[in-house]
């Protein structure tokens, strides 16, 4: 199998090129030749008029092409200046390490992306998954290539966030940087870009002026078919219901969240939305038991109980597909096979043996359901695209049918041919009465799957809006932190 064939593509210098395709079509791939981190088989490839080879990252850091990854590559365990200075540490003129000039170049750096509240000595480890993001970033501009790829830079950014990045893409374009965009968000791609490059199944399709084409086209042109199949949920309303799976009465953790109380119903599906910050994770984190022990209390049909360690929600039937997917929930040198069932095994067990064929047939039908792009399931998970990784790593828990599921972002990075297939899955398992708490910040997501909508502000719960009361506009009234409050 050919992870890339016969691709043929052009940069220009000072342009804003986009690059797009369904999980699995070569994206990452490409962009790892072009940043000489992985060597092809065959080609070449063409910069500034010269044909040129790279063994390894530094040779096209040193020719001038810069790669953010998809996958964040921080050292967890150095600081954000480290971090960002790696491999080319700057000395003072005594040639002692100049740490001092590091942090204040670092600073700068951040300032660029509207950081302004990171000190640079920080742990990578103690930043959210956001924060990890803007390092990547302010490290990649910071090398002041001539060709700074970014491949996915905003899944895990907010609005603002993103803001600042196009800002500082629009500034390089000036200064005739050119900038390979790699999103599966067509919003952004269609605000960015100048070219938009269209890849399918390891090869190149077609590149179009951004101003001549629209969402429709390229999106067409990236699932080989059209896409006119728009997700509808039943209308499903829970705002009445007496009886809840799960209850929470004032669950409280210092600095994370504040006094929260709701409900969540067999069947139900029920929207967490806010602006990222708002502490959304930090709860369901809360009720997976991973932190410390919230006061107040959790029920379960009507019961309370207690939720000490990730093994307690487990066995309650809680389970959570974390965001992030590369720090948390992959067993990267397991197969594919293993990562889907893993969590399932001990109900699908016969006697003392594992049921062999139950468990192919399960991974089988997860493969094929959430068309993962894999030549099988033996193959080791670390070699699928992120956003197929991020499909088996959802199946595992759609497979371990736990009775209150509860889900952080789960289309973050996936194609958006996948998303209707992963909308419909958590639609049946809804019908078949497991009751889903969903955190996403994409409003169209929340507005199309939830039943209810609550909405988190600065670690509380501002609101609970039933579906048919429900606007974007609604939402994001109830999401703005108020001021002096
Ligand atoms: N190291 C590897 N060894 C073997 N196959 C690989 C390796 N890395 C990627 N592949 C395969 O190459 C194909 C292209 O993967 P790539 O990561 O480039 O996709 P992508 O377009 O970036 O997708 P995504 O949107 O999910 O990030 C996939 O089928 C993947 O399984
Ligand atoms: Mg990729």
């Amino acid at each position: 199998m050919l992870a890339l064939d016969d691709v043929n593509i052009s940069f220009r210098a000072g342009e804003v090129h986009a690059v797009v395709g369904e999980n699995g079509a070569g994206k990452s791939t490409l962009m790892n030749i072009l940043s000489g981190t992985y060597t092809p088989n065959g080609g070449s490839i063409v910069f500034k008029g010269r044909n040129i080879q790279f063994r390894e990252p530094r040779d096209a850091q040193d020719a001038g092409i810069a790669m953010i990854h998809q996958e964040l590559s921080l050292a967890p365990s150095l600081s954000i200046y480290e971090n960002i200075f790696v491999g080319r540490l700057k000395k003072n003129r005594f040639g002692l390490t100049d740490r001092e000039g590091m942090i204040r170049a670092s600073l700068g750096y951040l300032s660029e992306l509207g950081v302004d509240d990171l000190d640079p000595r920080r742990e990578i480890r103690s930043l959210s998954v956001s924060q990890q993001q803007l390092i990547e970033i302010a490290k990649a501009v910071s090398l002041r290539s001539d060709i700074l790829i970014m491949d996915e830079p905003t899944s895990s950014l907010t609005k603002n966030e993103t803001v600042y990045l196009f800002k500082i893409i629009g500034e390089l374009k000036a200064k005739g940087v050119s900038t390979i965009f790699i999103s599966h968000r067509m919003d952004e791609v269609f605000q960015i870009s100048d070219r938009i490059t269209v890849m399918r199944d390891g090869r190149y399709v077609d590149t179009k002026q951004t101003k001549d084409t629209n969402e429709r086209e390229v999106v067409s042109l990236m699932v080989g078919r059209s896409m006119d199949r728009q997700f509808h949920r039943a209308d499903n309303s829970y705002c009445n219901d007496e009886n809840p799976l799960l209850e929470v009465r004032n669950l409280s953790l210092k600095n994370r969240f504040q006094d929260i109380s709701f409900t969540l119903h067999r069947g139900e599906i029920l929207g967490l939305t806010g602006l990222v910050g708002a502490g959304r994770s930090e709860l369901v984190q809360a009720l997976f038991g991973i932190d410390e022990r919230p006061s107040g209390t959790v029920l379960i049909e009507g019961e309370p109980v207690l939720v000490k360690s990730v093994g307690d929600a487990i066995g309650l039937g809680i389970g959570l597909i974390p965001e992030g997917r590369k720090t948390q929930g992959i067993f990267r040198e397991m197969s594919v096979r293993e990562n889907i069932s893993i969590a399932s095994l001990p109900g699908k067990c016969s006697g003392l043996f594992i049921d062999r064929k139950g468990e192919s047939r399960l991974v089988d039908d997860y493969i094929g359901k959430m068309r993962i792009k894999t030549p099988g399931p033996e193959q080791k998970i670390k070699f699928l695209s992120g956003g197929n990784q991020q499909k088996a790593i959802l199946a595992r828990w759609l497979a371990n049918q736990p009775r209150i599921l509860i889900l952080d972002e789960p289309t973050h990075g996936i194609d958006v041919g996948a998303k209707a297939e992963i909308y419909e899955l958590m639609d049946s398992l809804a019908k078949e009465g497991i009751a889903i708490l969903l955190i996403s910040s994409e409003l169209p997501e929340i507005l199309t799957m939830a039943d209810r909508i609550m909405v988190m502000s600065e670690g509380r719960i501002n609101g609970i809006l039933c579906k048919d009361e429900a606007s974007q506009e609604r939402i994001m009234e109830l999401a703005i932190p108020r001021k002096g409050a």
